[in-house]
């Protein structure tokens, strides 16, 4: 995968995250503050990551991608883990959610385009890197899901669920007129009383729920498999456009057939 990072820098707000420059005094701060943030509370939150001005070329671009995205319509549990028959009906696995969400796959996205220029900027993957304490970091070299872009629609949601992936880092692009709320339980995974708190976020229970306000050009760097979190239903003729970028500890990591057949329609 060799694609120009050419002008990706201009695309990010250095002034307030100096990125490119890591090892100057405001970013070794910019680092700690960060990894401090994303270690105590299981996800980092950059609001204005992006300037406005690449915002609106990021928005632009995906939603002229908007058409490709292959839309996946199902249910899972908040383990997607597959059913099991010997569990009692009362097991907190065998509630279901419901998942609606298209994508656009990664080999669908312009390689001059300014998704797949930020995506490719090695700064960013290194402060990424550094927020995560994973060194070195490659970008994911699944031809499909190394970075694509999540679209909702009218009637989108996302089900209750931990990811299977230990960090999953999205962008904030376009928010849609109603709900499309990111809401999360943080850090409760392997508390003596995660399946108690799990139970009570299914059923309902408002308690410990966080939600996140959705600002266009923020950059979200999350444990997903600690933390409980879904996408509240959307509403309107405005698709809900999030990018995701996909990092590894290994170069040759890929997705299994399995999740390109459910997430992009093909393998
Ligand atoms: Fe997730």
């Amino acid at each position: 995968m060799s694609v120009e990072a050419t002008g990706a820098e201009a695309m990010v707000n250095t002034e307030r995250y100096p990125v490119g420059d890591l090892d100057s005094k405001p970013g070794i701060a910019l680092t700690k503050t960060c990894r401090e943030e994303f270690v105590s509370s299981g996800l980092c939150i950059l609001p204005g990551f992006i300037r406005s001005d690449a915002v609106d070329e990021l928005v632009h671009e995906a939603n002229g991608a908007l058409e490709q995205a292959y839309f996946c319509d199902s249910t899972h549990n908040a383990y997607l883990t597959d059913t099991a028959p010997d569990l009692s009906s009362e097991d907190v696995t065998q509630h279901q959610e419901s998942t609606f969400v298209g994508s656009v796959a990664y080999d669908l996205l312009a390689d001059g385009g300014a998704l797949k220029r930020l995506y490719h900027w090695d700064p960013l993957k290194d402060f990424i890197a550094a927020i995560l304490d994973k060194d070195p970091l490659f970008r994911f070299a699944d031809p499909l899901g190394a970075c694509s872009i999540n679209v909702f629609v009218d009637g989108g949601q996302h089900g209750w669920h931990f990811d299977e992936s230990e960090f999953t880092i999205t962008l904030m692009l376009q928010q849609p007129d109603e709900g499309g709320l990111f809401e999360y339980v943080p850090q409760i995974r392997g508390l003596d009383n995660e399946k108690e708190i799990v139970q009570g976020v299914l059923d309902g229970n408002r308690q410990g729920v966080m939600q996140l306000p959705f600002t266009p050009g923020t950059l979200l760097v999350f444990a997903g498999n600690q933390t409980i979190h879904r996408v509240t239903q959307m509403r309107g003729t405005v698709p809900r456009l999030v990018p995701v970028l996909c990092y590894a500890e290994n170069p040759d990591l890929v997705n299994s057939t399995e999740v390109r057949k459910l997430f992009w329609g093909r393998a």
